[in-house]
Formats: C-alpha cells, structure tokens, sequence
C-alpha cells in the first residue's frame, strides 16, 4: 500500500546549504523507494532579465521547451529577439544548482551525470498534442532516441511562476504494480529491430531489450484510455518556490497543470544506487527471469 503523502519533504532553504545526515537518509531512501522528494521552501530566483523570459513567446514556435546543454553550453528552443544571454545564465545557474545540491544529498558522486536543462514557459495544460506525447497522461519516462541501457533516469524542477500558480503532478501507481499489469501484454522485442533502428538513426546507439520495455511501458501506460480514467492517483500541487525530484522512470507521472517550471534531467548507473535492485530494469529482469541489457 502507498502511503498517505507520495512526497517526502525535506526543509532546505539554500541551495548552497549542507543537508544533514537525517535529510540525506531520507533523500535517498525516498528518492530510491519510488517517492518525490519535496524542497517545500527552496526558490530559483531570477535575476530582473531572467525574469523577461517568463513568457509563453520565449520558446520557438511549435516548440513547448528552451533546452540547455550544460556540458556543450548550446541554448536552443528560444525564439528570434529573446535575450539569449539570459536565457543561457538562468539555465546554466540552475543546472550548477542542481548537481551541487545532489552531490550534498545523494552518494551517486560520478555514477550520476548531468543531461539536459529545460525551461518551459507554456501553460502545461490544453495543448493539443498525440496520446504519446501527452504528458497530462500518466507514465514513466523512457527516452525514444536515446537508449539509456537500464540506467535511471532522475529530474528535478522548481516551480518558477511570479505569481501564486501551482505546477500539479498526478501520481500514480508504484512501479512494480505498474509493471505487473502491462508487462505481460507486451511482445519481445523483433530480432535485429534494435540494430535496424540504429542504422537507420531513429537511436543514436542500439537499444537494449530493458530500452524496449521502457518505452512500451510509456506507450501503453499512455495509450489506455480506461487505465488513465480509473487507475488509483494521487494529485500533488508544488507551489512557486517549491523544488522537487524524482526518479522519472520508476514513478508513474503526469504534469496536468501549471505555467513556468525549470527541469534538470539526471541519469544514474544502476549499480551507483544505494539499493541497486530497485531500479526499474531490476524489477522487469525478476518477472522475466532474465537480464535485459
Ligand atoms: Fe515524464
């Protein structure tokens, strides 16, 4: 049974401060169990330029998000006229912020790598968009281009928004219940896809059977009509100023509302985490009896 509060809050107020051991413990242990762990009270502020970009017209046309690559510095997604210097400040000081506030928290050290920055300054809810890339559907993350080979996937976010607007999350069941109820409907996958789909670039390496899973997993989770409708949720509201994380691929999530979020995606080597065999990869290796990378 879940308990009553998915989130495991956690009173840290800077992101420069040194969490203590209790706050560590409960950070991983929540992080790794499948919770959201919640900074009730830790703001991004923005500097008078950053806060200009808190507009809808900031993303480029047909695009819903601003990307930052903190290990290239590239900044793209923003529209002709926006201030790119700002644009690339914000991010980059929210991606710092992000690690050094895992490196305080977590033991991942250098198992934990820094993906991509995103700013999303579009109102989350009513866009018009396909089932599989609606993310006001609940579903765990998988990458469809980027095989990741089992490893974790992890993000943060901070509410950004200047006035009172919450970012509200559904969150749904763990990820084992959500694995026992779709796993047995989806097919291996076809001999030689995986290289085929290389060749062919739609990944950029080959995907490992657990990427496959992953991904129907995703698919079939959002392409449910009746499990969406009737699958027991919780709805969290993370207010502006608020800061939250979360191991993507292992909770079942979906982002229903809000206007204004700043996200830091993570991944994590599965044999970094405190307890290894909660890694979702771990789990479809039990029920199939076999390893899948
Ligand atoms: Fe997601």
């Amino acid at each position: 049974m879940r308990k009553t509060s998915v989130c495991v809050p956690i009173t840290l107020a800077d992101w420069q401060a040194t969490p203590d051991a209790a706050m560590r413990r409960d950070a991983v242990g929540g992080l790794e169990r499948g919770d959201v762990v919640l900074f009730p009270d830790l703001p991004f502020t923005l500097s008078p330029a950053e806060a200009k970009l808190l507009d809808p017209a900031t993303v480029k046309d047909g695009t819903k998000t601003v990307k930052y690559d903190p290990d290239t510095g590239r900044v793209w997604g923003y529209a002709d006229g926006v201030d790119a210097a700002a644009v690339k400040s914000m991010m980059s000081r929210y991606a710092d912020h992000t690690r050094r506030l895992l490196d305080a928290l977590t033991p991942y050290g250098t198992a934990l790598k820094i993906g991509n920055t995103s700013f999303r300054p579009v109102e989350a809810q009513g866009r018009q968009q396909s089932k599989r890339h609606d993310d006001t559907r609940l579903h765990v993350d998988a990458f469809p281009s980027r095989p990741s080979h089992g490893q974790r996937i992890m993000r943060v976010f901070t509410n950004v928004h200047p006035g009172d607007k919450p970012r509200v999350w559904r969150v749904g069941e763990p990820f084992e219940t959500v694995a026992e109820r779709f796993l047995p409907r989806i097919a291996a996958p076809l001999p030689g896809s995986a290289a085929l789909m290389k060749l062919v670039g739609i990944t950029k390496s080959q995907r490992s059977p657990a990427d496959h899973y992953m991904l129907q997993l995703h698919d079939r989770m959002k392409l449910d009509d009746a499990y969406q409708q009737t699958v027991p949720h919780q709805t969290v509201a993370f207010a502006p100023g608020q800061t939250w994380m979360v191991f993507t691929d292992q909770v079942s999530h979906a982002a229903m509302s809000g206007q204004h979020a700043l996200e830091q995606t993570f991944t994590l080597e599965v044999d970094g985490m405190a307890d290894p065999e909660r890694a979702p990869v771990r789990v479809l290796e039990r029920m199939k009896g076999r390893k899948l990378h």
